[in-house]
């Protein structure tokens, strides 16, 4: 059983836009899973950067270089030991993880497949786990299959086998639905992957700020992350390779820095990861990053996931006693992600006016169409939870969406009673 120990109230300290006031009303900021608020301490220590220490890494000999090389490659170290990779040199700096999974589509398809290979993911992919493939499936020829879910969003083992044939390359899936939340079994994917000899890449962008992630205990082949929204700044992702794959793929994209030699008749690659972060990488946002994962590490990642189970339960308790609300995503493991409709009032409308009450929700297809054609909809209203959320922010959604849906209900009525 696992014990919490969190102190929202002073975590919300750190957090300075909470204190925020929106139309007058304050701030209840409840679209998570876009993007996450960033502490003081990844804001001041972007600041220092720029006050003091800015400088190129791993290019000047100059003292402020080395320190900020120093403070960036202490990065890697820190995702490293974040995700329990055996080697820092399996943590490549991207610009998000949809650079990530663009870099890891181009390689990997270039230099392991062929006309006709298959890659397969799901269908509750986001919409950068299929449209890197899509391009390399134009250039390449490969083709792209997708595992269905169940009514309640769940993908079955059983599923997965039957679309495995001898000329799967790759499974590529989500460790958690942006959308509908769904915490999906990737240690059983990547087992039965393996006993197919196939690798498996993780798109853990909705899962690393939640849950403790041990690349070595999953065997992953493969997982992408980005900064933004495990608290720490935009524009820095990460991609985690074993170092057999690194070494076997060829670069993305060419530069400076991921070169030993070049001369016009070629040129020789950097070692890892150097070989695959082509020009100058957005050092002062992977410093910051670092900080993030330090305070995401001070408040516990087991206080996180507890406190967020919680939320999510009042939350969905709460929302299920709203007549007509329909929650997409039912899953028995299931992030602080909720996504849900009420009766044919239209996300966007719902949107708007919560904004209206100070509530931040995003709305839409959430950049994942292809489940939005299976659920038979075009979009939701979304809120996802973080661990300085409350349940009296909670309680503000809930009578909100209770007050729209009420006056959508009444104009309802007028309508009908006229005509
Ligand atoms: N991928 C982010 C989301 O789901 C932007 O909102």
């Amino acid at each position: 059983m696992l014990k919490m120990n969190l102190d929202v109230g002073n975590i919300r300290k750190d957090f300075p836009i909470l204190s925020q006031k929106i139309y007058g009303k304050s701030l209840v900021y409840l679209d998570n899973a876009a993007t996450t608020q960033k502490p003081l301490s990844v804001i001041q220590k972007i600041n220092k950067i720029y006050t003091s220490i800015n400088s190129n890494v791993h290019r000047g000999v100059h003292y402020l270089s080395q320190l900020t090389t120093n403070l960036y490659e202490e990065t890697r170290k820190i995702v490293q030991n974040y995700i329990n990779a055996s080697n820092s040199s399996e943590i490549v700096f991207t610009r998000g993880t949809t650079e990530s999974i663009n870099l890891l589509a181009s390689s990997f398809c270039r230099s392991q497949c062929c006309k006709e290979d298959e890659i397969i993911l799901t269908v509750m992919e986001h919409h950068a786990n299929i449209v890197p493939w899509q391009i390399q499936s134009d250039i390449i020829g490969i083709k792209i299959k997708v595992i269905p879910i169940t009514e309640i969003g769940e993908v079955q083992l059983e599923n997965i086998e039957h679309l495995i044939s001898s000329k799967t390359k790759l499974i590529a899936v989500t460790s958690i639905s942006n959308v509908l939340g769904t915490i999906n079994p990737v240690a059983d994917i990547i087992r039965l992957g393996h006993s197919y000899g196939i690798p498996v890449m993780v798109d853990a962008a909705q899962s690393v700020q939640h849950m403790k992630t041990d690349v070595k205990l999953l065997d992953c082949d493969f997982m992408v992350f980005s900064s933004h929204k495990m608290y720490g700044a935009t524009g820095v992702g990460v991609l985690y390779a074993k170092e057999n794959w690194l070494d076997k793929l060829p670069p993305y994209q060419g530069g400076g820095e991921m070169i030993t030699n070049v001369t016009f008749k070629k040129t020789t690659f950097n070692k890892l990861p150097l070989k695959f972060e082509a020009g100058t990488p957005d050092y002062v946002g992977v410093i910051a990053f670092g900080e993030a994962i330090r305070y995401i590490e001070s408040v516990g990642l087991n206080n996180i996931y507890c406190y967020e189970q919680k939320l999510l339960n009042y939350a969905t308790e709460k929302l299920m006693q709203i007549p007509k609300l329909k929650i997409f995503g039912n899953s028995y493991f299931k992030s602080s992600i909720i996504s849900f409709l009420v009766d044919d009032i239209h996300y966007y409308d719902m949107g708007v006016l919560l904004d209206q009450f100070g509530i931040a929700v995003r709305t839409g297809h959430h950049c994942a169409q292809p489940l939005m054609n299976a659920l038979g909809i075009d979009g939701t209203v979304r809120a996802s939870f973080a661990f300085y959320n409350t349940k009296s922010e909670i309680d503000i959604l809930v009578n909100a969406v209770r007050h729209i849906t009420s006056i959508f209900r009444a104009k309802q009525k007028v309508k009908t009673q006229f005509y």
